[in-house]
């Protein structure tokens, strides 16, 4: 394989915190190394559009701190075309851009595993996604924030579900996934939690919330994936409060606070030491992975494993939100 010296970087997909200490990790990493750096802005979008440019060390100064993504993202229908894929080749070509480093979540990497089985453009992803649903690592860029914006809100409506003694279905987001669901509900000491993964029926949700949200407790909390299938926190609020019209039933959607925001120190140092390990495994010669981080390790998968399997949702921690709402 030629020797690397120039490097694309694009985020691509949902962004996420995090996002930006990874690409000034790719940028710091790729100079370090004496490689010339280039960010393409917009995702693969961009790179069809030709929106590239070279970036320097202090294009990436001040931006760790920053939710967001200083790239840009987007979902491009273009680029699951192959005269979209074309075009970006081309205009990789004309820049003389030859590895590429793609931040961002599944869709995106399905992307980088066509494009880089089509053209000789090695390229290495970086697992960015506040949902935290990607196979073969432990954590993705983004979901440890997620999740603290997700506890601190809930915290703060606990409050009121306390004080009112009030039953709250409380949506986080996951619309294929129910990481932040269950991590945020084992942190909020939460009645029950609600995923895509698995379906619960009404009555046997209501039969838990009437063990739970009796008149020895001051409030209930369940938490709720926007993709479970009982329709969101409002379908199944509507649904309990049916058979339950003596509950005090409010709910709360948390949306898109959960994408933003300042990055956390677990999603700064996540990024930074994946960023530089896919600069790194690019000089290595590698292609065609993702670097993701297990059992506090650095490893490399294979965009295929990536793409194929599906992470699943611990079903141990599933019972411990039953154990421990008692
Ligand atoms: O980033 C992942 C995610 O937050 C999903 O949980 C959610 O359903 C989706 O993004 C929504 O993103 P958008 O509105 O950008 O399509």
């Amino acid at each position: 394989m030629a020797k690397v010296t120039k490097i694309g970087v694009l985020t691509s997909g949902g962004d996420a915190p995090g996002m930006n200490a990874a690409i000034r990790a790719v940028v710091r990493t790729a100079i370090y190394y004496k490689c010339e750096a280039y960010g393409i802005y917009g995702g693969y979008q961009g790179l069809i559009n030709d929106d590239i440019h070279q970036m320097t060390t202090s294009h990436v100064s001040n931006i760790m701190q920053r939710g967001g993504t200083i790239l840009k993202t987007a979902r491009s229908a273009e680029f699951k075309t192959p005269e979209g894929r074309k075009k970006a080749y081309e205009n990789l070509k004309k820049h003389g851009i030859d590895a590429l480093v793609v931040i961002g979540g599944d869709g995106s990497f399905t992307g980088a595993r066509i494009f880089s089985q089509e053209f000789d453009i090695p390229t290495v992803g970086v697992p960015g996604t506040i949902d935290n649903d990607m196979f073969g690592t432990d954590h993705t860029i983004g979901y440890d924030t997620a999740v603290n914006t997700a506890m601190e809100a809930i915290d703060k409506i606990k409050d009121t579900a306390s004080a009112h003694n009030r039953l709250f279905f409380i949506e986080v987001m996951g619309r294929d996934a129910g990481f932040i669901a269950l991590r945020t509900a084992i942190a909020t000491g939460a009645e029950a939690v609600l995923v895509p993964e698995f379906d619960v029926e009404t009555e046997d949700l209501v039969k838990k919330i009437a063990r739970d949200y009796d008149p020895t407790k001051s409030s209930g909390i369940v938490i709720v994936a926007e993709g479970a299938k009982c329709g969101g926190a409002y379908g199944i609020a509507q649904k309990v409060k049916e058979l339950h019209p003596e509950y005090e039933v409010r709910c709360s959607v948390l949306g898109y606070q959960q994408r933003g925001g300042r990055p956390t120190q677990a999603d700064r140092v996540l990024a930074s030491q994946l960023g530089v390990a896919a600069v790194d495994a690019l000089l290595d010669d590698q292609k065609s992975i993702m670097i993701g981080m297990a059992n506090r390790e650095i490893v490399q998968i294979p965009f295929n494993k990536v793409v194929l399997k599906r992470k699943g949702l611990d079903e141990y921690r599933l019972k411990m939100i039953d154990i421990l709402a008692l």
